[in-house]
């Protein structure tokens, strides 16, 4: 038997792990406690994924605890032992704003809350392929300090600078630089997930993400910016831009290109080590562009309000490169661009945003 055990099921990025590992495993088992309602509020609850995937998919179910329980945890993977073939962890505390209202649950969840998944891997199933959704985060706001130019309505790099044609690759350093309080707690996991391939010989890898997104992404103010942006236009709701004039950039990779890396390193499982992974020069915008896009698909007028002040350890500029994880893990790249998502995230978000 092979089970595939992913940690934030109702999440964005489980839920499309999820489906992905379903019809490649005997069972899929999800933990998540729906605590992004905690977080952000009624409107951010993931209840509504966990409930889609009972239905979808036969060989799905979710355990409703917390990933910082660890005897919930070690009782978990005691039941499937060395049947655990492949390992997800998407739970987290995911956003830097909230992290600084509550440091204490910000790290626990983060960190304490990894570092409790990887033992019980460790104990129960150590060959199991270990997957973390890490972030770029983890490089602070050192992406800050590129020397960037205004082009059009975005942030840009002249074409001779080394991040210009493919983006920012795993050489940035994470040292001396403002993380917010999130960026710290998912860095101490992103080390204990290479550590633990280092140390222990086990097969973790981190991945750390751009902007993630899709339409399963239940958007909130303080996390998930194109499901929220969208939503926003969709429903006649004001949106507030924070700093930069709305020309910073984010790379954006679909939920659904993202758990098709993952199958690819299931596939080829690596050890111990780190990748940058988003939309890339494929897919990307600025947040003037992204208002432009989902004006025209919703064919309304946004209501946009501009808050001088940035958020700490926001990035004006953020592309990935991901040559180096498509060159360990054969030849991935992204399928969606920034129009496709976002007119994914209009389809497939109004009904469930009128109820
Ligand atoms: N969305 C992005 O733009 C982005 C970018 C880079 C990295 N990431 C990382 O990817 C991962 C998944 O992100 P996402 O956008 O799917 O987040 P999400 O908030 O949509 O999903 C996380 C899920 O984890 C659950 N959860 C939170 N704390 C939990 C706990 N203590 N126990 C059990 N379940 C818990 C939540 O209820 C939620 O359903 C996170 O680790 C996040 O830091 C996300």
């Amino acid at each position: 038997m092979k089970v595939a055990i992913v940690t934030g099921v109702g999440g964005l990025v489980g839920a499309a792990a999820a489906r992905a590992f379903s019809p490649i495993m005997d069972v899929v088992v999800g933990v998540d406690n729906d605590m992004r309602a905690d977080f952000f509020g009624a409107n951010a609850s993931t209840r509504w994924s966990v409930e889609q995937l009972r239905g979808e998919l036969a060989n799905f179910r979710n355990v409703d605890a917390d990933i910082r329980d660890i005897s919930a945890m070690n009782a978990l993977f005691g039941d499937f032992g060395a049947n655990i073939a492949a390992v997800i962890h998407c739970a987290a505390q995911p956003s830097h704003d909230w992290a600084a209202s509550d440091p204490f649950t910000d790290f626990t969840v983060n960190a304490n809350g990894t570092l409790a998944i990887l033992e019980a891997t460790r104990t129960y199933c150590p060959a199991a392929s270990f997957v973390f959704c890490s972030t770029n985060k983890v490089y602070g706001d050192r992406p800050n300090s590129l020397p960037l130019i205004t082009v059009g309505q975005r942030y840009e790099l002249a074409a001779e600078h080394e991040y210009a044609e493919y983006g920012i690759d795993e050489s940035m350093s994470i040292d001396d630089s403002t993380h917010s309080i999130f960026g710290v707690s998912k860095a101490a996991a992103d080390l204990l997930v290479q550590e633990y391939g280092r140390y222990f010989g086990m097969k973790t890898v981190a991945v750390r993400g751009g902007c993630l997104t899709g339409p399963g992404h239940s958007g909130a103010q303080l996390h998930g910016f194109l499901a929220h942006l969208m939503r926003c236009a969709a429903t006649n709701q004001p949106y507030t831009i924070f700093g930069y004039d709305g020309l910073q950039v984010r790379d954006n990779l679909h939920a659904h290109d993202l758990a098709e890396a993952f199958l690819a390193i299931y596939a080829h499982p690596g050890s111990g080590r780190a990748y940058n992974i988003g939309g890339g020069r494929h897919s990307n915008c600025s947040m003037l562009e992204a208002i432009e896009m989902c004006e025209s698909i919703t064919g309304t007028k946004m209501a946009i309000t501009y808050d001088d002040t940035a958020r700490i350890g926001d990035h004006k500029w953020w592309i990935s490169d991901t040559r180096a994880f498509s060159k360990d893990f054969g030849d991935w790249s992204p399928v969606y661009d920034v129009p496709a998502i976002l007119e994914a995230i209009y389809v497939e978000g109004r009904s469930r945003w009128c109820e």
